[in-house]
């Protein structure tokens, strides 16, 4: 297959980008690089710099490059910057995202993998969260990518786009090659490990939730785990497949992407404690607005539609592997 990937140079694209590779595929890279790194896309896939959102330009590499599949990772996704900039993130996630979609449809291109998040559910009433759980995100972040989702479901009954939408949970660690770097950095696991290089204490947001030690118990997956369901929910785009529903595609499939265990605030230090042998220097301040208790996800339906489940559960193997990106890659994508 020839797969075109945006967001490509970002923390999941890039890593996914390696294992589509590996797998024999034609990788198109399509990343702006407005958050992602030049030097995260491997030398065997094609590198495009252009916007994902260009309807026209997009048209023309889908029919310029031959491209079989489009996994769609290229977004905004930092929460508390979508809280204060709602604007940025409907044009880039939605706009943007409605125009990647045309372009499919210009150019004939039916199948799709979306990398969407559990935010679409919001504060779930059932935990472990199943993929049926109402969509009712409380960040623009959420609202954005459900907007996305519901537009692709529409675009696939009427234009017979195939799709998979992957509801990513909190995804960690590394590949050898491709790790977390955002600038600035909102995410717990590399804010963690950047206190014991010597950055800024961690605060911990809250201590006074209803979970057994009192901090927010989240579902950390590994990214090479994510990397693996990607390329599974392609295959199962394929026109003969009758995983990705009736022809028509008219009930695009929804994916949870997690372990279904969750592990707290404070678990995720002592992890990062017992794999460094250092104590992390930390505060614990007041709550984040719009944190949910927790989240966990209910990944059985992977598992029953792809084959799939998280491999690399440990939490100490997930942190450590965050580390050793680290240690190996002190200045990130800097060269
Ligand atoms: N946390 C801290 N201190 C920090 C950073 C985070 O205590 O400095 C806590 C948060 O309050 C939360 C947990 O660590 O309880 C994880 O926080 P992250 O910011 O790493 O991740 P979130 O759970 O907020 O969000 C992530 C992704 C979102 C996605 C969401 C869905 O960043 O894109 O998971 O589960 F929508």
């Amino acid at each position: 297959m020839r797969i075109l990937v945006t967001g490509g140079a970002g923390y999941v694209g890039s890593v996914t980008v390696e294992r589509l590779l590996a797998a024999g595929h034609g990788v198109i890279v399509v990343d702006d690089l407005s958050t992602g790194h030049r030097a995260a896309v491997p030398p065997e896939a094609t590198y495009v710099d252009l916007r994902y959102g260009d309807v026209h330009a997009m048209t023309r590499a889908f029919v310029e490059e031959r491209v079989d599949a489009v996994l769609h990772c290229g977004a905004k996704s930092i929460v508390p910057e979508s809280v204060a900039d709602p604007a940025l993130y409907y044009h880039e996630n939605v706009i943007g995202g409605i125009g990647l979609l045309d372009a499919m449809v210009a150019a004939g291109v039916r199948r799709l993998v979306l990398s969407s998040t559990a935010a679409v559910y919001g504060l779930p009433d059932i935990v472990p969260i199943p993929e049926d759980a109402p969509l009712r995100p409380i960040n623009p972040y959420g609202a954005t990518k459900a907007s996305l989702e519901s537009a692709i479901r529409w675009y696939g009954v009427a234009y017979g786009i195939r799709s998979v939408r992957l509801r990513y949970f909190n995804v960690a660690g590394a590949s050898d090659r491709n790790g977390e770097m955002h600038d600035p950095e909102s995410h717990l696991i590399p804010l963690v490990l950047a206190a014991l290089e010597g950055g800024r204490p961690v605060t911990i947001f809250g201590d006074d939730y209803p979970t057994p030690d009192g901090t927010c118990i989240r579902d950390y997956i590994h990214v090479l785990d994510l990397a693996d369901a990607h390329l599974a929910a392609l295959e199962a785009t394929a026109p003969e497949d009758a995983r990705t529903g009736p022809p028509d595609g008219s009930e695009p499939v929804a994916l949870n992407l997690g372990t279904s265990d969750g592990y707290s605030v404070r678990a995720v230090l002592a992890a990062a404690e017992r794999v460094t042998g250092t104590p992390v220097p930390h505060r614990v301040g007041p709550r984040r607005a719009g944190d949910p208790p927790v989240l966990v996800a209910d990944a059985r339906l992977a598992g029953a539609v792809l084959g799939w489940r998280a491999m690399r559960t440990d939490l100490d193997a997930i942190v450590g592997s965050a580390w050793e990106w680290r240690r190996r890659h002190p200045d990130g994508y800097r060269v």
